[in-house]
C-alpha cells in the first residue's frame, strides 16, 4: 500500500496504473473510516485493479456553525483499515496540497444542490462538488464509488460527472446500518448512549414510509407525515426535513408514480442524521416488497 500526500503523486500513479492497462477504482472519503466507507473500497477492489481511497477533510463543504475542528480524524487508522480493505494507494493531501490558495471557482450543480441538504446547509453540496471535481481532475478516467447513504450526494456527484465531462463511471453503493436501521456514520460517535439508543428512529420513519408507499399511497404529504409523526414520537429527536421525492431530480411530484425516494434529516441532541431508502410501489410492476432488492442494488440508474 502506497501512501500519497501531493497532487502530483495521485495524477501520476493514476495514469501509470493505466498505462499498464490497469482499471482504477476511486474512494473519496473524510477518512474516520467505518464499515460503510470501506463497503466501497472492497467494491472497488473487486470491480478494478487499482484503487485509490482518498482521505480528505474537506474545509468547503463546512458551513461556518458547523463541526468542522470537531469533525473525527485518524489518518493512522485510516490508512491501515484501507490498507486491509484491499486499497493500493492512499491519498492524504493536506490543506494546502489541495487549496494552495483560497479557491474562487466552484462547481455548482443547480437543482439538485438546492432542496433538502442545501436548504439546511447553504454551500454544503457546491463544498462537496468542488472537490469532487478536483479529485476526478486528478484521477483520471476511472470508476468513482459514492455511498447511497448521502443520496442528494450521489445525485449531485452523478450529474456534475456527466455535465463537466469527466471519464468517470459513478457507482452508487448500498447503505452499511447497524442491526438496528441505523446508518453507519462517523457522526454516530459524538452521540451520547441515550441519543445512540434514539437515533434509529430516523430509520424507522423511513420504513414507516415505505410500509405506506406499499399499501398503496400515493400522496406524498400524507408518506410526509407519516415519516414526520415517527420521528415526533421520539423526544429527543427533531426532524429537518422527511419527503418521498423523485429519484432523479429529488423533487416532490403531485403523485406519486414509479419509484420513489424516501429522504429524511433529523437532529438527535445536537447530532444531525441523514438517512434514505428506495421504495416501488406495486402498481409500478415487479417485485411489489421491492425494497430489499432495491436496497441492494447500486442506483446507477438514478
Ligand atoms: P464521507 O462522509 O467520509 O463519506 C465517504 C463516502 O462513504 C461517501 O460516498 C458516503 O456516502 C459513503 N458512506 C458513508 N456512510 C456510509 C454507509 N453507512 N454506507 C455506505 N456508504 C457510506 O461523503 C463524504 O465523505 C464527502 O462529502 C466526500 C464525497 C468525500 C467529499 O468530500
Amino acid at each position: 500500500m502506497i501512501l500519497i500526500d501531493t497532487v502530483e503523486g495521485l495524477v501520476k500513479s493514476t495514469e501509470a496504473a493505466r498505462a499498464g492497462g490497469r482499471r482504477v477504482g476511486l474512494v473519496p472519503t473524510m477518512g474516520s473510516l467505518h464499515a460503510g466507507h470501506l463497503s466501497l473500497v472492497g467494491r472497488a477492489r473487486r470491480d478494478n485493479d487499482t484503487v485509490v481511497v482518498t482521505v480528505f477533510v474537506n474545509p468547503l463543504q463546512f458551513g461556518p456553525d458547523e463541526d468542522l475542528a470537531a469533525y473525527p480524524r485518524d489518518p493512522q487508522g485510516d490508512v491501515a483499515r484501507a490498507g486491509e480493505a484491499g486499497a493500493d494507494l492512499v491519498f492524504l493531501p493536506g490543506d494546502d496540497e489541495m487549496y494552495p490558495r483560497p479557491p474562487v471557482t466552484s462547481v455548482r450543480v443547480a437543482g439538485l444542490s438546492e432542496p433538502l441538504e442545501g436548504r439546511s446547509r447553504p454551500g454544503h453540496l457546491e463544498g462537496v462538488a468542488t472537490v469532487v471535481a478536483k479529485l476526478f481532475a486528478m484521477a483520471g478516467a476511472c470508476r468513482a464509488y459514492f455511498g447511497e447513504k448521502d443520496y442528494q450526494q450521489l445525485c449531485v456527484v452523478r450529474r456534475l460527472a456527466a455535465d463537466l465531462s469527466f471519464p468517470v463511471e459513478v457507482v452508487g453503493c448500498p447503505t452499511v446500518r447497524d442491526g438496528d436501521g441505523l446508518a453507519l456514520s462517523s457522526r454516530n460517535a459524538r452521540l451520547s448512549p441515550a441519543e445512540r439508543a434514539a437515533a434509529p428512529v430516523v430509520h424507522r420513519a423511513l420504513v414507516a414510509g415505505r410500509r405506506e408507499v406499499l399499501a398503496g399511497q400515493r400522496d406524498p404529504a400524507v408518506v410526509a407525515q407519516v415519516m414526520a409523526r415517527v420521528v415526533s414520537a421520539e423526544p429527543s429527536a427533531h426532524l429537518d426535513y422527511a419527503v418521498a421525492a423523485d429519484p432523479d431530480d429529488l423533487r416532490t411530484p403531485s403523485r406519486l408514480a414509479g419509484e420513489v425516494r424516501l429522504l429524511a434529516a433529523a437532529w438527535i441532541g445536537d447530532v444531525r442524521l441523514i438517512d434514505n431508502l428506495a421504495v416501488l410501489p406495486p402498481a409500478a410492476g415487479h417485485r411489489p416488497q421491492g425494497h430489499s432488492h432495491l436496497e441492494r442494488q447500486p442506483c446507477d440508474g438514478a
